[in-house]
C-alpha cells in the first residue's frame, strides 16, 4: 500500500481575511509538503476549513451590527477564493457551521460524555445584568494583575502575554456595554484533560524530534499540571449540546474545531463517494500526521487534541509530526487583524502574482524564529533571486536553444565539466528532497536556488554562443545539460512555485504535468521542439509598489466630538464647529450642516472626519478639515456616526493600510470616495468603516448608494 499521508492544516477563523502571516505561517508550509508527498507517490489526504464558531466571530458581528451567519459566510467565501488563488492544494477545505461537522462533533462529545471522560460542574462566571448574559472571556476587559495595563481580556493579556482568569482581572467591565459583571453560578461540561496526563507523556516522550518551539510550549502545559477545560460556553453562537436543559449554551470553539481534522475527512470520503476511505488514513498505524499551525496553536495540537482521540477511539491516529512555525511580521509588529497590522491576502493578490508571494514567503519563511516582511527585501529578492538568477537562467537556456535549434539537441559526449553538472543535478534534487522530507523548506529552496546560481555559471563558462558559430555539437551538449538543469529545477521548484514550474515544464516540450519527484532525473528526449519561452517573472520598482498604495490609504479619518457650535458670522447655512480630537487636541472646523441639524442636536455628537484635508478659507473663516457626511437624491444630509469610540479614535478599513499623508489636497480626498451600504454602514468598496471598537454607521437612515463628502 502507498504511504498515506494526513495534513491538517490550522483552520482560519471566518471572521476577516487572510493575511500574510497566516499564509507564511501554515497554509504555504502545508501546501509545499502536501505537493511534495504527491510528487513522491504518497497518498495525501489534506483538509482544512473556516473556524466559523466561536467569540471572534460573535465580537466581529456584534461590532459590524450584523449577524455571525453573514460574517462567516463572507470570509469563508473569500478564504476559498484566496486559497486557490494562492495554490493552497487542499484536498478539502470546509467549514464549521456544516450539518455534517456538527454530527461529528455532537457524536464524539456523547461518547465522550458515556465513557465519562467529561462531566458536568457548577463554576462561577461573570453575569452582566445589564446585557442579561454570562460573558465569554473575550466579552470581558479589565486591568491585568500582573502588568497593571489596562485592556487586558478576560482570557490573556496582550500586553504581558500572561493567560488569565477573568475573575483574576481588576476593575472587570462588559465589553458591550461599560457595565460591571458579576460573578454567578453556571453549569458547564468539563472534559477530563486530568486523566489523559500518563498517556500523554509517555506518548509525548516518543516525540523528541519535535521543532524546539513546539516541545517549548507543550512542556509548559505538562508543567504546569493538565487541568480539566470547560467545553461548553454560555453563548447562543455554535454547535449545541447534545443534552437536555443545555440548549442555551453551545460547545467551546476550540473542541469543535480540532474535531473538523476529522470530520473534514470523513466528508471528503463521502465526496468521493466511499464512506470509509478516510479510515485509510485514520486508522492505519503506518499512516503518518502532520499539522501545520502558528505556535499558538501548538498546546490545541500536541495536548487537547491527541487527549479527545484517545479519550474517543484508540484507534485513531496521533500527530506524527507537528511542524509549527514562529511569527511573520511587518516592521517587527506581528500580523494582528485586531490591531490592523498586516498585508492582507486579497489585496496583495491584486498586485502580486502567486509565485511571486509564495517565493518570498519560503525563502523568509518563520521556521525556527519569527522573520520580517519588508517591501525592500521582498523586491530585492524577486528582482535578484527569483527573476535574476531563477527565471534569469530558464529564459536565457530555453530562448537561446529555441533559437538555434528549435528542439531539444542530441546530449553527445560529456566533458568533465558536464559530468560534473549532472552529478550536481543529483546531488541537488537530492538535498532539496532530503530537507521537504524534514520539513525545512528554506533549506530547500536555498539548495534548489543554488541549482540555478550553478546554471547561469555553467551557461557562461561554456559560452554557447561562441561555440554555437564553431562547434555545433558541443554547442548542443551545452544546451542539452542545461536543459537538464532546467528540467531539474522545474520538478524541484513545483512544490513551492506550482505555476511556474508548470510554465518551465511546457516550455520543455511536455504535455503533460510533472508527475514524480524523480521526473528531475529522466533523460530528454532529443528532438522533442520546445515551446516559445515567455518571461515568468517581471522585475519589481520599490517606487511603484509604494505608490501603488490604495488612495484611501493617504487620508487621516478620525472621530470627533462637537464641543460648541455657533454661527458663522458671514453665511447663512454654515457652523463654526469646535471639535475635540483627543490626542490631536482641539481646532475649528466650517461645516454646511445648519439646515439638517438644529444647533443643539449636534452638539456633543460624535462624527467623523478627514483631518489632514488642506486648511481652506470658507467665507473668512479657516477650517482645519472636514467632517464627512451622507447624501442622497431625496435631499438628506446626515453625519457619520461612530458610536461612542473615543475623540481623535482612527477610523480605516480592513486591508487598507493607514498611510496618511501629511496634507491632502482635495482631489486625492476624492479619489477615494465612499458610500453608505444597505445596511447603513460607511463603506470604501464594499468594507466598512471601522475604528478599534465599532463600525461607522449614518446618523439618519439615507439611500444605499448614498455619498459620503
Ligand atoms: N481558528 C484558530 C486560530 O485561528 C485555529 C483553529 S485550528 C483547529 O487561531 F484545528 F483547531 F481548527
Ligand atoms: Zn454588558
Amino acid at each position: 500500500m502507498t504511504q498515506k499521508v494526513f495534513i491538517g492544516v490550522a483552520w482560519p477563523y471566518a471572521n476577516g481575511s487572510l493575511h500574510l502571516g497566516h499564509i507564511a505561517g501554515c497554509y504555504l508550509p502545508a501546501d509545499i509538503f502536501a505537493r511534495y508527498q504527491r510528487l513522491k507517490g504518497n497518498d495525501v489526504l489534506m483538509v482544512s476549513g473556516s473556524d466559523e464558531h466561536g467569540t471572534p466571530i460573535t465580537i466581529t458581528a456584534d461590532k459590524e451590527k450584523t449577524t455571525p451567519q453573514a460574517i462567516v459566510d463572507r470570509y469563508h467565501t473569500e478564504h476559498v477564493h484566496n486559497m486557490k488563488q494562492l495554490g493552497i492544494s487542499f484536498d478539502l477545505f470546509t467549514r464549521t457551521t456544516t450539518a455534517h461537522h456538527e454530527a461529528v462533533v455532537q457524536d464524539i462529545f456523547r461518547d465522550l460524555l458515556e465513557k465519562k471522560h467529561i462531566y458536568k460542574k457548577s463554576i462561577e462566571a461573570l453575569y452582566c445584568g445589564t446585557c442579561a448574559r454570562f460573558l465569554p472571556d473575550r466579552y470581558i476587559e479589565g486591568v491585568c494583575p500582573y502588568c497593571r495595563k489596562e485592556g487586558a481580556r478576560g482570557d490573556q493579556c496582550d500586553n504581558c502575554g500572561k493567560l488569565l482568569d477573568s475573575f483574576e482581572l481588576i476593575d472587570v467591565r462588559c465589553k458591550v456595554c461599560g457595565g460591571t459583571p458579576v460573578k454567578q453560578t453556571t453549569e458547564h461540561y468539563f472534559f477530563s484533560l486530568s486523566t489523559f496526563e500518563q498517556r500523554l507523556k509517555n506518548w509525548l516522550a516518543t516525540k523528541t524530534e519535535w521543532k524546539a518551539n513546539v516541545l517549548k510550549f507543550t512542556n509548559n502545559w505538562l508543567e504546569n499540571g493538565l487541568h480539566d477545560r470547560a467545553i461548553t460556553r454560555d453563548m447562543s453562537w455554535g454547535i449545541t449540546v447534545p443534552v437536555p436543559g443545555f440548549e442555551q449554551k453551545r460547545i467551546y470553539v476550540w473542541f469543535d474545531a480540532v474535531i473538523g481534522y476529522l470530520s473534514a475527512s470523513k466528508e471528503w470520503a463521502q465526496h468521493q463517494n466511499d464512506h470509509k476511505k478516510w479510515e485509510e488514513w485514520w486508522k492505519h498505524p503506518d499512516a503518518l500526521h502532520y499539522y501545520f499551525l502558528a505556535k499558538d496553536n501548538i498546546p490545541f495540537h500536541s495536548i487537547i487534541w491527541p487527549s479527545i482521540l484517545m479519550g474517543y477511539d484508540e484507534s485513531l491516529h496521533l500527530p506524527t509530526e507537528i511542524p509549527a512555525n514562529e511569527y511573520l511580521t511587518l516592521k517587527g509588529e506581528q500580523f494582528s487583524k485586531s490591531r490592523g497590522v498586516g498585508i492582507w491576502v486579497p489585496e496583495i493578490l491584486k498586485r502580486f502574482d502567486a509565485d511571486v508571494l509564495r517565493y518570498y514567503l519560503s525563502i523568509n519563511m518563520p521556521e525556527n524564529k519569527d522573520s520580517d516582511w519588508t517591501w525592500n527585501d521582498f523586491v530585492a529578492k524577486n528582482n535578484d533571486e527569483l527573476l535574476g538568477t531563477y527565471g534569469n537562467f530558464i529564459h536565457r537556456v530555453v530562448t537561446f536553444t529555441s533559437k538555434n535549434f528549435g528542439s531539444i539537441p542530441p546530449q553527445g559526449s560529456l566533458s568533465e565539466m558536464d559530468e560534473e553538472a549532472v552529478q550536481k543535478i543529483t546531488e541537488t534534487h537530492h538535498e532539496v528532497g532530503d530537507a521537504l522530507d524534514h520539513c525545512s523548506f528554506k533549506k530547500g529552496l536555498r539548495a534548489a536556488m543554488n541549482l540555478a546560481q550553478y546554471g547561469n555559471q555553467y551557461f557562461d563558462k561554456n559560452q554557447p554562443w561562441m561555440t554555437i558559430k564553431n562547434d555545433r555539437e558541443r554547442c548542443g551538449t551545452t544546451l542539452h545539460i542545461c536543459l537538464r538543469l532546467v528540467q531539474t529545477l522545474a520538478v524541484c521548484m513545483a512544490p513551492y512555485l506550482p505555476f511556474s514550474s508548470h510554465q518551465v515544464w511546457k516550455m520543455l516540450g511536455h504535455t503533460q504535468t510533472i508527475a514524480s519527484w524523480d521526473d528531475a532525473l529522466t533523460d530528454l528526449k532529443e528532438g522533442t521542439p520546445l515551446q516559445t519561452p515567455t518571461p515568468l517573472f517581471k522585475k519589481l520598482e520599490l517606487q511603484d509598489i509604494v505608490q501603488e498604495a490604495d488612495p484611501f490609504s493617504k487620508l487621516d479619518l478620525r472621530v470627533a466630538k462637537i464641543l460648541d457650535v455657533q454661527d458663522h458670522p458671514k453665511a447663512d447655512k454654515l457652523y463654526l464647529l469646535t471639535v475635540d480630537l483627543g490626542p490631536l487636541g482641539k481646532r475649528t472646523i466650517v461645516a454646511g450642516m445648519k439646515p439638517y441639524y438644529p444647533k443643539q442636536q449636534i452638539l456633543g455628537k460624535s462624527i467623523v472626519m478627514v483631518v489632514n484635508l488642506k486648511p481652506a478659507v470658507i467665507r473668512g473663516v479657516e477650517s482645519k478639515g472636514m467632517l464627512l457626511a451622507a447624501s442622497d437624491d431625496t435631499g438628506i444630509v446626515t453625519l457619520l456616526n461612530p458610536h461612542d469610540s473615543s475623540p481623535g479614535a482612527e477610523v480605516g478599513v480592513d486591508g487598507i493600510a493607514r498611510e496618511p499623508v501629511p496634507v491632502l489636497e482635495f482631489e486625492a480626498f476624492q479619489a477615494a470616495p465612499m458610500t453608505v451600504d444597505a445596511q447603513g454602514h460607511a463603506v470604501y468598496h464594499n468594507k466598512p468603516l471601522k475604528t478599534k471598537t465599532t463600525t461607522v454607521c449614518t446618523d439618519q437612515k439615507v439611500k444605499e448608494g448614498a455619498k459620503i463628502s
